[in-house]
């Protein structure tokens, strides 16, 4: 494989990125994209000791195809309005709300969620810092899906996570149509979920160790979440849109989870510095302004992935590092740091978490091995 520098090759994925958001956004559409085993070329430990997170991603077929699945499923959105906030998010997820939030500003804001019982994160831990070096700023594609120890922690992480669940979003929105014989709002339920996580690739930035920055919780949930709200309204979206994706994690069943859902959509309000109810967010008696709608509720059912995902990662994780140690001589001081980092962030991205689950559950250990060898040769 050809290596290329960081520069060279963002620059590249910016170009090609580009010109996928110019025809996402002439809602052109690409061809239908069949499920395939993804090709993997092997390179050298070296090699992926110095392969960025950028590198990474591009080198995986499993992203790219999930990427691909992505414009696909943004260029089928017939509302142009929805159509070119999700294109102009993929192209450049560089949150504009809080980009150049000063610190006195940091510290109101804080006050202000913190008197709401919202967060108790130190001012200085409050929002993910944006860099000033555009050299170093965050592609989509190549962004973490989680927290490190969680579901899809690799580079490529959000583009597969969120390409799944927008599979598990379309199937959802079929069957209610085949079954029941009605339909949902596609646009809006496909939008909701295509957008869910868009703070990600800022909330768990990469860090020089290859892990990934570590998320405060806001409203009782990752910051993620109601940062990825408040982006949404600082893109001034409708508010049927915000609403449907804050039900990716809680859906309105009832009362209860009502009320988290408006303490939610009341901190992202905050956040981008709107009044939650003129901009039809919430009801003035602090409940949502209609009856939900269906589409936060499949947009929360298609958010969960994690229930295979997260044990996948947990049954994987520590197997990778017993390899890690025989195979890749990998010290046991560097099994907690970027030697370990770049190995892991490295084949998960070639297969994912959950297919590396598939062939331990199948066919143990040693088929996890041989897919790793595949990857990343062994060291001798
Ligand atoms: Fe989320
Ligand atoms: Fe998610």
């Amino acid at each position: 494989m050809i290596m290329m520098n960081t520069t060279d090759s963002r620059r590249r994925f910016l170009k090609t990125s580009g010109r996928i958001a110019a025809a996402i956004a002439a809602g052109q559409t690409f061809p239908a994209l069949a499920g395939t085993s993804p090709t993997v070329s092997a390179i050298s430990f070296d090699q992926c000791q110095a392969m960025t997170p950028i590198q990474s991603a591009q080198n995986s077929t499993l992203v790219q195809q999930a990427w691909k699945r992505l414009q696909n499923d943004i260029a089928s959105i017939k509302n142009p309005r929805l159509r070119s906030t999700i294109t102009d998010i993929y192209n450049d997820p560089t949150p504009r709300l809080t980009a150049d939030i000063d610190i006195k500003s940091r510290q109101t804001l804080r006050r202000e969620l913190a008197a709401k019982n919202y967060t108790d994160s130190s001012w200085e831990n409050l929002l993910p810092n944006v860099p000033h070096d555009p050299k170093k700023l965050m592609p989509f594609i190549a962004a973490p899906g989680s927290g490190y120890y969680s579901h899809h922690a690799y580079p490529g992480g959000l583009v597969t996570h969120v390409a799944t669940n927008v599979q598990i979003t379309k199937s959802i929105i079929d069957t209610y149509t085949k079954v029941y014989g009605y339909s949902v709002d596609r646009d809006l339920a496909l939008s909701a979920q295509l957008l869910h996580d868009l703070h990600k690739p800022y909330v768990f930035q990469w860090q020089e160790d290859g892990s990934s920055r570590k998320e405060q919780s806001l409203g009782g949930t990752g910051e993620h979440h109601c940062l990825s709200a408040a982006e949404l309204i600082a893109r001034h979206a409708p508010p049927e849109l915000v609403i449907a994706m804050i039900s990716a994690h809680q859906a309105a069943s009832n009362q209860e989870n009502e009320k988290q859902l408006v303490g939610w959509l009341d901190a992202a309000a905050i956040i981008a510095g709107v009044d939650p109810v003129a901009y039809g967010l919430i009801s003035s008696d602090r409940r949502l302004p209609d009856l939900p709608r269906q589409e936060g509720f499949i947009c929360h059912l298609g958010d969960h992935d994690f229930v295979l995902s997260v044990p996948a990662v947990v049954a994987t994780l520590p197997i990778m590092r017993e390899i890690a140690v025989t195979d890749y001589k990998i010290s046991e001081s560097d099994l907690n740091g970027k030697v370990f980092n770049s190995l892991r962030n490295h084949i998960y991205s070639t297969y994912s978490a959950m297919r590396l689950h598939e062939a331990l559950s199948k066919a143990g250990k040693n088929e996890v091995r041989r897919l790793m060898f595949l990857s990343v040769l062994p060291v001798a």
